[in-house]
């Protein structure tokens, strides 16, 4: 008789890893495998929604997949094709017996030398909430600074545009600065930018608009010197690498200020993928985590020392990442297998162990070692004693 068992070892990931035959140990080859594993999605309402999984190993391989842990049934909503993908026909988020199609989905893949679980594809409704910032109305004196600002969640992240008297606002106006971040700024406002704005989101779930923002402007003594003054300047943030982040600075006084950026440690914030939006916002593209520090927006009086700062503060979190997966090993009955797995993030991942599937805990004759937390290596050791043959 041969006896099987599988190891499943992950973190989020799940990796088919040893086959055991209980008269010896042989090391195989993993006879089942993922090609494609289905991904996170946002599903539009009513709308159909396909999830994939292949799998490659020896046939006769059958497909299931599992919703929040529970097996999925074939019925009139749910089809699971031969190739292994699934169909759900209309998505829904509250459906009329008050369950869901939002949560986990995974594909379990099953032939006769085992089973293996896919990742875990989370899948969400696509959403808009109301605005939970809302455009205020300003006064401006001319060649002063405006700045609009709304903010709105939802899945996927909205997109903000804004209107101007109901019309799109001139985007090609080197005045009028746009910030993903929904923050509409004029600078060196004139009488003609007088009128009502608002703001527009859009995304898969839908379109909104705020309500409507006035903007008046008057006269100014614009010679009388006006002290250098940072009207709004950076906010703390916290991004994951590759995203974007938009550090906002915007000085006002007579004569114009000057605006600088710098790093609080005293680094170089270098160029690559450095831009700056409008008169003085930062854009970084592309962020790492060697960008995550504070950040200090200066104003200066032109010519002359007097200066006004700002600080915000970076933080950019990466997401966990095998560096060292463990590796399938074969071991004489009554010896020491050790199982070695290293990850890296920011901040430090959290490793967990599995062994068919089940979070293993350490006690008996398995042991887990975290001998560096800055390499944050785990050693799993499974001791097979002769008396549990
Ligand atoms: C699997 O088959 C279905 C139905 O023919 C198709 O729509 C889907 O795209 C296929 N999946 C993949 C990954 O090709
Ligand atoms: C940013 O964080 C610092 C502490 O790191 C805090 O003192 C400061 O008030 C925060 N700034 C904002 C705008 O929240």
């Amino acid at each position: 008789m041969v006896k099987l068992k599988k190891c499943l070892i992950g973190l989020g990931l799940w990796l088919p890893l040893w086959f055991w035959r209980q008269s010896e140990c042989v090391m195989c080859e993993a006879e089942l495998s993922f090609t494609l594993e289905p991904s996170d999605i946002i599903a539009v309402q009513e709308q159909p929604l396909m999830l994939h999984c292949q799998v490659d190993g020896i046939p006769p391989i059958t497909t299931q997949w599992r919703h929040n842990g529970l097996l999925l049934t074939q019925d009139q909503h749910h089809t699971t094709f031969i190739n292994g993908s699934l169909l759900i026909g209309h998505f829904q988020k509250t459906k009329s017996d008050g369950s869901s199609d939002e949560g986990d989905y995974e594909c379990v893949a099953q032939n006769s030398f085992g089973l293996v679980v896919s990742r875990k594809a989370r899948i969400q409704a696509a959403t808009m909430a109301d605005f939970h910032v809302q455009p205020e109305s300003v006064h401006v004196e001319e060649s002063g600074v405006a700045r609009f600002q709304c903010q709105i969640h939802g899945l996927p992240e909205p997109v903000i545009s804004w209107e101007k008297d109901s019309r799109p606002v001139d985007t090609k106006d080197e005045r009028y600065t746009l910030l993903p971040t929904g923050v509409l700024q004029i600078t060196g406002v004139r009488e003609e930018d007088s009128g009502k704005f608002c703001c527009v989101a859009h995304n898969s779930a839908g379109v909104k608009h705020s309500t409507e923002a006035l903007l008046t402007v008057s006269g100014s003594q614009s010679s009388v010197y006006k002290e250098p003054m940072i009207l709004v300047g950076p906010e703390n943030l916290t991004l994951t690498v590759h995203q974007t982040a938009i550090l906002e600075c915007i000085a006002t006084g007579y004569p114009r200020p000057i605006v600088s950026w710098s790093r609080l440690d005293g680094r170089p914030i270098g160029v690559e993928g450095i831009q700056v939006l409008g008169t003085g916002n930062l854009m970084i593209s592309d962020v790492g985590v060697q960008h995550s520090g504070v950040y200090v927006c200066a104003a200066n009086k032109p010519g002359t020392r007097v200066r006004r700062t700002a600080q915000g503060r970076l933080v950019v979190q990466a997401p966990a990442e095998f560096v060292q997966p463990p590796q399938s090993i074969a071991r004489p009955v009554g010896t020491t297998a050790i199982f070695t797995c290293q990850a890296q993030g920011e901040p430090e991942p959290q490793l967990t162990w599995l062994k068919n599937g089940q979070i293993l805990e350490p006690g008996g004759h398995v042991k887990l070692r975290n001998n560096n937390r800055y390499s944050c290596t785990d050693v799993f050791i499974y001791t097979r004693m002769p008396r549990d043959s």
